[in-house]
């Protein structure tokens, strides 16, 4: 009965599930863009929760068995509440083991891993970050460096999309400076940061806007910040796209 009992319990504890979250970046839109660690991660998961903006090739480094779950939010579209993916990081984790998280560029950059991170911790699950390359990085295929002796020293990663729906004030802020200022998710204030920026006199800065950055079918166009809005739709830019300012948004004009 004795050796019963244990090769019960023996069984039970090969089997139980430890549950593990890894939060992962997926880097900017190319899928070679992605570190190793998450590579391997990715081969070793029992479930993928991926978001809209990561690469769909990187489902594909993952076993066959792997459960693959779409939780993506489509600017203005269809979204996955996250009280949702949260819900599913719990069951996910404890049912299977593994999860990955994959979030388009870096996780912390104004993707709200930290907040899942969190989450999954109050939960009892244990949590690992493994960072991206943010899609602010890959602005340098447009020849936009983001710092550059004697042009820019310092950088300001703006939001153009609070909480609340409202264009960050930090932005105020970034333009009284020489710093490049990039901004995420705003290209729906491109009128407001125009004339943030035309009523602060700074309207003359250089601007470009790149869409689909790293990807082959990505789009960019520069000019100057007070024709911000004209420039978006002569070139017919959309989401997702970033929009940098400052010197170093036209450097190859400044005889570099
Ligand atoms: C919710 S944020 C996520 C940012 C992401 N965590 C990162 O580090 O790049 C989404 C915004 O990132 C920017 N974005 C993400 N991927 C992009 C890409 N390949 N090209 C241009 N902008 C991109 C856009 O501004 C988009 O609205």
């Amino acid at each position: 009965m004795g050796r019963i009992c244990g090769k019960i319990f023996r069984f039970v504890a090969m089997t139980e599930v430890r549950p593990v979250l890894f939060v992962v970046g997926a880097g900017p839109g190319d899928p070679e863009l992605i570190t190793v660690k998450a590579q391997k991660v990715l081969q070793n998961a029992n479930v993928i929760l991926y978001d809209n903006l990561a690469s769909r090739e990187l489902l594909n480094l993952a076993s066959e068995d792997c459960e693959k779950i779409y939780v993506g939010k489509r600017p203005y579209g269809e979204y996955t509440p996250q009280e949702d993916i949260l819900g599913l990081i719990k069951s996910k984790a404890y049912e299977k083991g593994n999860v990955v998280r994959l979030k388009g560029g870096d996780p912390f950059i104004f993707g709200r891993g930290f907040e899942e991170v969190l989450y999954a911790r109050e939960q009892g699950i244990e949590t690992h970050f493994i960072p991206g390359i943010s899609s602010m990085q890959a602005l340098g295929f447009e020849d936009i460096p983001l710092t550059h002796r004697s042009v820019s020293e310092s950088i300001w990663v703006v939001t153009g999309t609070k909480k609340d729906g409202s264009l960050s004030d930090d932005l105020k802020l970034a333009m009284q400076s020489n710093a490049t200022v990039i901004i995420y998710m705003g290209m729906k204030k491109a009128v407001q940061i125009a004339e943030t920026y035309s009523s602060e006199g700074r309207g003359d800065t250089p601007v470009a806007v790149v869409q689909n950055a790293s990807l082959p079918h990505r789009k960019s166009a520069k000019g100057l910040v007070k024709d911000l809005v004209k420039l978006i739709e002569d070139n017919q830019l959309t989401h997702p796209a970033l929009i940098v300012i400052g010197k170093v948004a036209d450097i190859n004009n400044l005889g570099y």
